[in-house]
């Protein structure tokens, strides 16, 4: 009985808050998916932190700074978006270094130069806006909440990016090599950040009927790619796939096929830094032991 009354709730786009009653599979679904989306924030500060220090101008690097701080909070906004569920945040942190859960593959990639910065900010927060825009209708009340305010975030962090490949494809024929390197290295691992085809991802279909997810994993994936191939035509930067073309029939882009065995390799660990970004996660974990022993203790003599 009650799964009929939450399914008619979810059908008349009601939002289920902390305390309705939900299926298990329900609050299983989103605590995985809500903690990969908070570990991915947070693991997605390392490849961007490492050019704070080595932004090219004052102006560059307050930006930089921002975004990266804005990363933290979003983060934060998820962790506590997912407590909600009755999982807590030790639990959830523990999950992450034991390699239980996981987090977006994409931040497994290094960033080698300056033009990474672009290629992520325009790239990678440009996949992460397309997922995120349909997200603010999702069911779960605190997710859906957490991310409206996220993506007013996310499209000054897509801004950003998109200003700095703009003016590095634009400067120098030096500059424009790196700006096309950049999209060669990261074009295809953001397309792989909207996860499997729709085919081959078996919780699709209960997440789609619960209205945890709004759209499908191709669909937010062919929206992608039809907004970002004109942006590269006004950059006059090529995307690597020579299959891409547009289709007046579907009214929009065909492309080559991804390279799944990548997409595995990097989802088992196997990546190019899968390894120092959980051991330096867990490093800074592990460093912020007084931080939450003070803050304990603090909040212990208050009482
Ligand atoms: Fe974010
Ligand atoms: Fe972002």
């Amino acid at each position: 009985m009650s799964e009929v009354i939450f399914q008619q709730k979810i059908d008349s786009e009601k939002k289920i808050e902390p305390k309705d009653w939900m299926p298990d599979g329900y609050r299983k679904h989103l605590i995985r998916q809500i903690s990969q989306h908070a570990h991915s924030e947070i693991i997605g500060m390392q490849p961007e932190g490492n050019w704070i220090s080595r932004a090219p101008s004052l102006r560059a690097k307050m930006i930089l700074l921002a975004k990266v701080q804005d990363e933290a909070g979003h983060g934060l906004y998820l962790y506590s978006a997912c407590e909600t569920l009755g999982i807590s945040r030790e639990e959830l942190n523990e999950q992450l270094h034991l390699g239980k859960a996981k987090y977006s593959s994409i931040f497994n990639y290094p960033t080698l130069t300056w033009a990474d910065m672009g290629a992520i900010g325009w790239l990678v927060d440009g996949a992460a806006i397309v997922n995120q825009v349909s997200l603010q209708k999702t069911s779960y009340g605190p997710y859906s909440r957490g991310m409206v305010k996220i993506c007013k975030e996310e499209s000054f962090h897509q801004r950003q990016g998109y200003e700095i490949i703009a003016e590095m494809a634009k400067g120098t024929k030096e500059q424009k090599e790196m700006a096309q390197d950049a999209l060669n290295r990261f074009w295809w691992p953001s397309i792989m950040m909207f996860g499997p085809h729709d085919s081959e991802s078996p919780r699709s279909g209960k997440a789609m009927k619960w209205k945890i997810k709004r759209k499908t994993n191709d669909e937010l994936r062919q929206d992608f790619i039809n907004k970002t191939v004109g942006q590269a035509e006004i950059l006059d930067l090529t995307i690597p796939d020579p299959d891409l073309k547009w289709n007046e029939e579907k009214k929009s882009y065909d492309f080559g096929e991804i390279d799944w065995e990548e997409f595995w390799s990097v989802v088992e660990g196997n990546g190019p830094c899968n390894e120092q970004r959980l051991n330096h996660h867990i490093k800074a974990h592990k460093d912020g032991e007084w931080v939450r022993d003070a803050a304990k203790a603090y909040s212990k003599k208050q009482k």
